[in-house]
């Protein structure tokens, strides 16, 4: 299955997946997650080549944690990168697990179709679509109003 490459990016993402999961667990290897002690590390595939990791990072005030994904989506458009092929998902969970909803709404925001793929360090692999994850989303077109 092609998770839809890019004439701008001659390997398309899916040459780009090995390479992407490895930022991912990388990334997962920096998280800061103390309280949970739930790891998550990610790699944001920009339209342009570009690839932004992102890890959780949590804090002693609870709430104010951010997810790896939030974290990589941020980091992403800080540098000029808003156009997004692909999403790869790095957690040590026994099975492999999409964002979370607050993820969705953001990365929605930018690709709604945006193929997500997640790894579990064993090996497993899921992968979805944000439009199968958050069908039905509210975009910037649902605040149109006359
Ligand atoms: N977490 C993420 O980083 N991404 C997700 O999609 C799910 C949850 C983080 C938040 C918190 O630091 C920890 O995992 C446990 O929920």
């Amino acid at each position: 299955m092609s998770l839809g490459g890019d004439a701008r990016e001659p390997r398309g993402v899916d040459g780009r997946l090995e390479a992407l999961r490895a930022v991912a667990f990388a990334a997962l290897d920096r998280a800061y997650a103390p309280y949970s002690g739930f790891r998550v590390g990610c790699a944001l595939a920009g339209a342009d080549g570009t690839t932004h990791p992102g890890c959780n990072v949590e804090n002693a005030a609870y709430p104010a944690g951010i997810c790896a994904e939030r974290g990589a989506l941020l980091g992403a458009v800080a540098r000029g990168t808003r156009e997004f092929d692909l999403l790869v998902v790095a957690t040590e969970a026994d099975e492999p697990t999409p964002p979370c909803g607050l993820c969705r709404q953001v990365l929605v925001e930018f690709n709604p179709t945006l193929p997500v793929v997640s790894y579990t360090r064993a090996g497993k692999m899921a992968r979805w679509t944000l439009a199968e994850l958050l069908p039905n989303p509210f975009t910037p077109v649902s605040l149109t109003h006359t």
